[in-house]
């Protein structure tokens, strides 16, 4: 491997700018296996260095994982488009890392919705074989009823004859129901409450396997998963 820069070491970890890493280091709060390095040109072998910052271990530089509460009115496309999108909420050293959205979210639906720069990590959690279930909120029009949530347990057969797989309804209350999904079909939430009388008013997505949409990110906050939390939505990945 060759040697890189130490600011760019720490920038490639997404945990901050290469122009934040720069400052951290000049600041003397980059230790390198162990000693303070004040040199953000001081060069290392990313695979072998340790590097804390500011009291912290960082892992090495590996892939991106990130959580982001997504807002209502921007698409989850990763390819170029002259609309606004999710990735231009991201830090440009993340985009041109190649950055991606795993699954999608239609324009106007919010909350959790995960990017990665890691294909194997996407494949795991859309893929309807790792039986990663998504959780959703809905606002409806109509009241869900017994009916409806053993059409949902049987398995919804689409306006245009799609069958989906086993799925849970849940009514919360008049108005308010959650569903739990294995596949991510286009509009699938919307058109399986539609088909049985219930349009859809305001989707959110919840929970990703046992990944819960982090609280404390405001509506287009982000942040890295945690080790565990990658681990606990694709076990082993990271070990590979
Ligand atoms: N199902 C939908 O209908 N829309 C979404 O955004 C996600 C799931």
């Amino acid at each position: 491997m060759p040697l890189l820069r130490l600011d760019k070491i720490l920038c490639d970890t997404g945990r901050c700018s290469r122009s934040q890493a720069k400052e951290f280091i000049r600041a003397g709060q980059a230790l390198v296996n162990g000693a303070a390095v004040r040199d953000p040109a001081a060069k290392f072998d990313p695979e072998t260095v340790s590097v804390s910052l500011a009291g912290e271990t960082v892992e090495k530089p590996g892939h991106l994982y990130v959580m982001l509460h997504k807002p209502a009115g921007l698409l989850s496309a990763s390819r170029d488009t002259r609309k606004p999108t999710v990735l231009d909420l991201m830090p440009p050293a993340w985009r041109k890392r190649g950055l991606f959205c795993v699954g999608r979210l239609d324009k106007d639906t919010t909350g959790l919705l995960l990017l990665s720069d890691d294909g194997d990590f996407a494949h795991r959690v859309i893929s309807p074989k790792s039986e990663i279930v998504k959780l959703y909120e809905a606002e409806v029009e109509g009241t869900a009823g017994e009916e409806d949530v053993r059409a949902f347990r049987e398995g919804i057969v689409l306006k245009d004859g799609l069958r989906c797989l086993p799925a849970v309804l849940r009514p919360m209350r008049p108005g308010l129901v959650q569903v739990e999904v294995m596949e991510g079909k286009y509009h699938q939430v919307k058109r399986m409450l539609a088909s049985r009388g219930l349009p859809v008013r305001s989707l959110r997505r919840l929970r990703i396997g046992g990944l819960w949409m982090d609280e404390t990110l405001a509506s287009g906050g982000y942040r890295l998963l945690t080790r565990e939390e990658i681990d606990a939505i694709a076990p082993g990945l990271l070990s590979k």
